[in-house]
């Protein structure tokens, strides 16, 4: 698997009084197993380009070449590539209108021509990778907590065993629990089935503990593009943009500031904290040597 955008640019209502640049010029390669974090301001264009990536939005310039090939070419299997990049929207609950939850998750693979029973083996498959058994089979997906609603909406989409798994914005407007859970189910994805991912996400948290690579969007271009460590790096640009690092960052540059020898890399509480052990320990046997 591979997705390769080179030069993509797209304009909303091109031609008319309304028309608005959205993306200038992005380039970048996104390889198998992957864990790409996505991020940037309100506007910055995220949105639209993952819309690129599965074709639901046309590039008004520029090529998108999925596995090498570019999808812009006369006949090309645009409903096939559909379903090899999964995208789970914003809010995917608004989308979700089935009878059950059951019902609702086979709708993606009957679109794709399978029969009732595959379909619904597909579906089951899907309900078991983000934690929901039996139980919720036959449950309204209007009953269930948002936390839920969307486990089933992100089912709906991996029931077509897609190869790539794109996520808008996939905790927004639920509490701590159900944003860890949801994360924590993506990543379990993307280890033990090896999807890869790419992930919108605000929280600068979220992107340093699960992301591997960090691609940052500010007015429709792409600007930074690196590991979590190498662009949080950049945090006092990152600020210009209207986002930040990790609060950990800096509490770190903070007590580096006041003379301790810390890494001012490190982006995860998990990271200061072995970082600060570490030094106390080395404050200790130092003590014990005197
Ligand atoms: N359907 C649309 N019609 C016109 N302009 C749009 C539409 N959707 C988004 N835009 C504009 O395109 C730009 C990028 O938006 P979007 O991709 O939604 O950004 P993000 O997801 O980063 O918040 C913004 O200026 C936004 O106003
Ligand atoms: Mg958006």
């Amino acid at each position: 698997m591979s997705i390769k955008a080179v030069d993509l640019n797209f304009v909303y209502g091109g031609g008319t009084a309304f028309e608005q640049h959205a993306l200038f010029d992005v380039n970048f390669e996104i390889r198998d197993g992957e864990f790409v974090g996505l991020i940037g301001h309100t506007g910055s264009g995220k949105s639209t380009l993952i819309q690129h990536l599965n074709g639901l939005i046309r590039a008004s310039s520029g090529a998108l070449y999925y596995n090498g090939e570019n999808i812009y070419e006369d006949g090309y299997d645009m409903r096939a590539l559909r379903s090899k990049v999964g995208l789970v929207f914003q809010y995917p609950e608004h989308q979700l209108f089935e009878i059950d939850v059951l019902t609702d998750v086979c709708f993606g693979p009957k679109n794709q021509g399978l029969g009732e029973e595959d379909a619904r083996k597909k579906a089951m498959e899907a309900l078991k990778l983000v934690g929901l058994d039996e139980s919720y089979y036959k449950q309204s997906p209007f009953e269930l907590s948002g936390g839920q609603k969307r486990r089933v909406a992100i089912a709906g989409v991996l029931a077509m065993e897609p190869e790539v798994l794109i996520l808008d914005e996939p905790t927004a407007g639920l509490d701590p629990r159900g944003r860890d859970e949801i994360l924590d189910q993506i990543k379990r994805l993307h280890e033990e089935k090896g999807i890869t991912i790419i992930l919108v996400s605000h929280s600068m948290e979220d992107m340093a503990r699960y992301a591997g690579r960090l691609i940052v969007m500010n007015h429709g271009q792409k600007v930074f593009d690196g590991t979590p460590k190498e662009v949080f790096r950049h945090y006092k640009e990152l600020e210009t943009i209207g986002l930040a690092a990790p609060q950990i960052t800096y509490v770190v540059h903070g007590l580096k500031e006041k003379g301790v020898d810390i890494d001012s890399d490190i982006t995860t509480v998990g990271e200061a904290r072995e970082a600060i052990l570490k030094l106390w320990q080395k404050k200790q046997a130092e003590k014990s040597g005197d």
